[in-house]
């Protein structure tokens, strides 16, 4: 059994078999998050860009508990040069890792870093296959991805304004077909306000997807 729970904003811990992966681990700074990062331990900490409210505590937790840092090249580089452990992938690349693999997805959007990229991931933990989409606009390849991977969740931005928002988020969900979705990157910040009851509406309408929404601080198993 998989436990994930939300941070608030992109923010995602996955629990299996003794084994923890974070999301984008933003909770010092974060305004929802209900944690603080010396109550998290991560063995694996996946970064999908380097802006601020994705980066958030990296470097804490790192130095707490020397995780795996996996991103991509650029941002990797730069884990490495602060003395972290990182391993660098890139958008297409899939890799082996103990819980399973990752596989670097494109995301459209700024990467926080010099001639970088910002990224998804779909990650196989343990048995089950979840898609974290990063902050992304909407692009017709989510359904390519869809039908490459079989996905048991996805992790979609809803708050607009820097991501995609309701309509196209449930376009996205169409597209990657997941059992079930959580929305994320929402109500973090005045400008990125939105109630995610009108997101789940609209999937469970149009889609065969199952909306959770998780409080800050909630967990759900997979
Ligand atoms: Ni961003
Ligand atoms: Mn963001």
């Amino acid at each position: 059994m998989t436990k994930i729970t939300f941070y608030g904003h992109a923010c995602f811990l996955l629990e299996n078999q003794g084994t923890s992966l974070i999301f984008d681990p933003f909770l010092d700074d974060n305004p929802l998050s209900t944690a603080a990062s010396e109550d998290i331990k991560a063995d694996y900490i996946l970064l999908t860009h380097l802006h601020v409210d994705h980066l958030g505590d990296t470097f804490k937790i790192a130095k707490a508990h020397n995780p795996l840092i996996i991103s991509t090249f650029e941002i990797a580089k730069i884990c490495e040069s602060r003395k972290f452990r990182a391993h660098a992938m890139h958008l297409g690349g899939k890799h082996n890792f103990d819980f399973g693999f990752v596989r670097v997805t494109p995301a459209f959007h700024g990467s926080g870093v010099p001639g970088g990229h910002a990224c998804g991931f779909i990650v196989k933990f343990f048995e089950h296959v979840i898609y974290h989409t990063g902050d992304t606009c909407l692009f017709g390849d989510m359904r390519l991805l869809g039908e490459l991977e079989d996905i048991d969740l996805a992790l979609v931005p809803i708050g607009d304004n820097y991501t995609m928002g309701i309509p196209d988020a449930a376009v996205a969900v169409d597209f990657i077909r997941p059992k079930q979705v959580i929305p994320m990157h929402y109500n973090t910040f005045p400008v990125i306000e939105c109630d995610p009851m009108g997101f789940k509406k609209e999937v469970e309408e149009k889609t065969s997807a199952e909306c959770i929404i998780l409080a800050p601080g909630e967990s759900h198993n997979l």
